[in-house]
């Protein structure tokens, strides 16, 4: 096994690095070949297609993004028609994001999916920009379990849930999802916020709000990921503002066994095959003989 290898339960990955879902499309496959990275995940799906929010849908903000797209989706049947999405096969893990409106869409998602060559699923219960905003499953931890554990009894593969960084409490979110069966909990999905267009006295978005990420959520979601993993005893995957290798090693030490990178590839497409390209030297430089050896290993400071 490699320098770069973590383990997330029982699945192992070749390194810790995976694109966050929503942001891994062919225009970056071409940069950063699938077989580089720990894993791939891929942009929710749901049951049946669905078009996605009005534009404006990205905005630049200080410090990161806003967005508001709504995932647009194929659907399940064309995703499996298309090989999970073009990534079955490959050799590289495959996370198949799934979404949905109510608990049987996402149950019907993961009776479809069947056992179609993923390696994982992760259930999107914290997507801040759908129809009933993103607040039922987000806040109410009796519903989210319930989605939670129907997809668990139907999934022979490991079951992530990527919690909304919205919470009351993310530890009583991530115990509750590790109580209903998930195998790993994803720290975070981008953080409810907006931005104004003053001279149109207008959101600069098609929709009032958005979700916010990139460097400027960083501190944030690494004290989420702090916290829960402090609370649960299944690993946690980080995310929020990812750019460096260095920000990867942050990440691990607060208390990830891996991450994923997301808004930095938008402006660096490039940035995820850097980054595993870096990270043995700055494995060696802090001292350890395998980048595992990290996880969790924060002192409180003196
Ligand atoms: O920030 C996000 N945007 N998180 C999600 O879960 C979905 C996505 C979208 O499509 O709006």
């Amino acid at each position: 096994r490699g320098v770069l290898a973590v383990e997330l339960g029982d699945l192992e990955l070749a390194n810790p690095v995976m694109p966050a879902s929503g942001c891994f499309g062919p225009d970056l496959a071409a940069l950063t070949p699938v077989d580089t990275l720990g894993a791939v995940v891929t942009k929710t799906v749901f049951a049946e297609t669905r078009p996605g929010n009005r534009t404006h849908r990205l905005t630049e903000v200080p410090g990161g993004m806003l967005n508001s797209v709504g995932i647009p989706s194929g659907g399940i049947a064309e995703f499996r028609r298309t090989g999970l999405g073009g990534y079955a096969g490959l050799g590289t893990p495959v996370v198949v994001s799934i979404g949905g409106l109510s608990a049987r869409e996402y149950w019907r998602v993961a009776d479809e999916l069947g056992e179609c060559g993923h390696s994982a699923i992760e259930v999107n219960v914290s997507c801040p920009n759908l129809e009933h905003g993103g607040a039922t499953l987000d806040t109410d931890l009796r519903a989210m379990c319930e989605v939670v554990s129907g997809v668990v009894v139907r999934s022979a593969a490991p079951v992530l849930v990527k919690l909304s960084p919205q919470l009351h409490s993310i530890a009583a979110a991530a115990r509750a999802a590790e109580d209903a069966g998930a195998a790993a909990v994803t720290v975070c999905n981008s953080f409810p916020g907006m931005a104004v267009n003053v001279e149109r006295r207008e959101s600069a978005l098609g929709n009032d709000t958005g979700g916010l990420s990139g460097p400027a959520v960083k501190p944030l979601a690494l004290r989420l990921v702090r916290s829960a993993a402090q609370a649960v005893d299944i690993p946690v995957v980080g995310c929020g503002g990812i750019g460096s290798a260095t920000d990867v090693a942050e990440f691990l030490v607060a208390g990830a066994s891996a991450v994923q990178v997301g808004t930095a590839t938008f402006a660096q497409p490039g940035v995820m095959a850097r980054i595993v390209e870096e990270l043995p030297a700055l494995t060696e430089r802090l001292g350890v003989d395998r980048i595992a050896d990290l996880v969790g290993t924060l002192t409180p400071s003196d």
